[in-house]
């Protein structure tokens, strides 16, 4: 808009509606001094007045012939474009029923006639200053209301950051046990792959559906890759050593399990208790231990041991077993399979054994 010196100089529009015109006459005589006054004759033609003209007030009287003024008032009420303008009532009706009557249709006064000049000016001038202040109260509370949400944007985009930047550092952390461990192509990605696939599939059984709802799996996913951590710990020459383990080494190497729990714990004490811990502990400690109770590292058996431990047992397993490495070559899809077939019961959960079986086409490489 064109800014307009007249216009922002031009005094505000008081409209007053009333069959009389000695009436209109003197109320335009005592508002004109401070206010452009339009007097109209009837309610009709006040509605073709204001589709070209929105007033500050409008004085409006009650009994007129044709539409009286609570007829008006209530149309102007339930407009949008009119319901804002405030409107008074300025008629001959003195009764406390009537007065009560106009109030309660929204008018913010009611003045008998006949009015005193003096007296009608400065009810509308405290009319328009309380008016006024209403407006700048609603652009204060719009102006906070957009601080507000402005100040939740720059929250969640912090929040977005941080949980990029630690999922970066978890992912990193993993992939430098990676690279100790001298294990080609990336295993943990594959396992949270399988892990994937698992769960959704048992998503799908009544049995498990509900514990699965309970889940965070974005979650419980992302810390699957904590599951080899505690291999930091362990020694090159066990980690790098080209062939199989003896019976001491092995020993060595089924630290890993307490190590990754110390790992995790440490940032537990360093972080709030939080879901991505929790799984990540559950995982990092359970993934060895075996049905018949001859895992490690506590030989937990059956049901004893967490759901998602023994889920990770086949995911990692059979990561394992179709990969290359330095003590074995890479099996085949159908032997990996073959192979945890016969764990059933033994080292796998029998049920998630099938299950796995039943999925296990979407194992292979993608
Ligand atoms: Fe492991
Ligand atoms: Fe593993």
């Amino acid at each position: 808009m064109v800014y307009n010196m007249e216009t922002e100089k031009e005094r505000e529009l008081i409209i007053m509606v009333d069959d009389d015109p000695v009436v209109l006459r003197a109320g335009k005589n005592s508002l004109s001094g401070s206010y452009r006054v339009a007097t109209l004759t009837s309610a009709e033609k006040l509605f073709s007045f204001l589709e070209n003209n929105i007033p500050v007030l409008i004085l409006l009287d009650v009994v007129m012939p044709g539409m009286d003024g609570y007829e008006a008032i209530r149309i102007l009420k339930a407009n949008s474009k009119t319901q804002g303008i405030p409107v008074i009532f300025l008629t001959g009706r003195a009764d406390a029923a009537n007065e009560y009557e106009g109030l309660s249709l929204g008018a913010i006064d009611y003045i008998i006639k006949p009015f005193v000049p003096a007296l009608l000016r400065k009810r509308v001038e405290i009319h328009l200053l309380v008016e006024a202040q209403k407006k700048i109260l609603e652009t204060q509370r719009q102006a906070l209301q957009n601080f507000n949400s402005d100040l939740q944007r720059m929250v969640e985009e912090k929040t977005h950051t941080v949980i990029n930047l630690q999922n970066a550092i978890i992912k990193t952390l993993a992939d430098m046990v990676e690279y100790r461990d001298n294990v080609t192509g990336s295993h943990v990605d594959r396992t949270r792959r399988g892990v994937s696939i698992l769960i959704n599939a048992l998503k799908e059984q009544d049995r498990y559906r509900d514990q699965v709802a309970n889940w965070n799996i974005e979650i419980l996913l992302e810390s699957s890759l904590l599951h080899d951590v505690g291999k930091i710990a362990i020694d090159d020459y066990i980690l790098k050593k080209p062939g199989p383990l003896n019976i001491d080494e092995f020993e060595l190497m089924k630290k890993h399990t307490d190590f990754g729990v110390q790992v995790i714990e440490k940032i537990k004490s360093a972080a709030e208790e939080n879901e991505f811990l929790y799984y990540a502990k559950i995982f990092a400690e359970t993934h060895h231990e075996r049905w018949d109770g001859t895992g490690y590292p506590f030989g937990l058996e059956h049901g004893e041991i967490p759901i998602l431990g023994r889920i990770m047992a086949i995911a990692d397993v059979y990561d394992a077993l179709v990969s290359e490495r330095p003590y074995k070559e890479a099996y085949s899809h159908e032997k990996a399979v073959e192979i945890i077939r016969e764990g059933r019961g033994t080292q796998f959960d029998p049920e998630l054994t099938d299950i796995f079986v039943s999925v296990a086409d979407m194992f292979r490489e993608p």
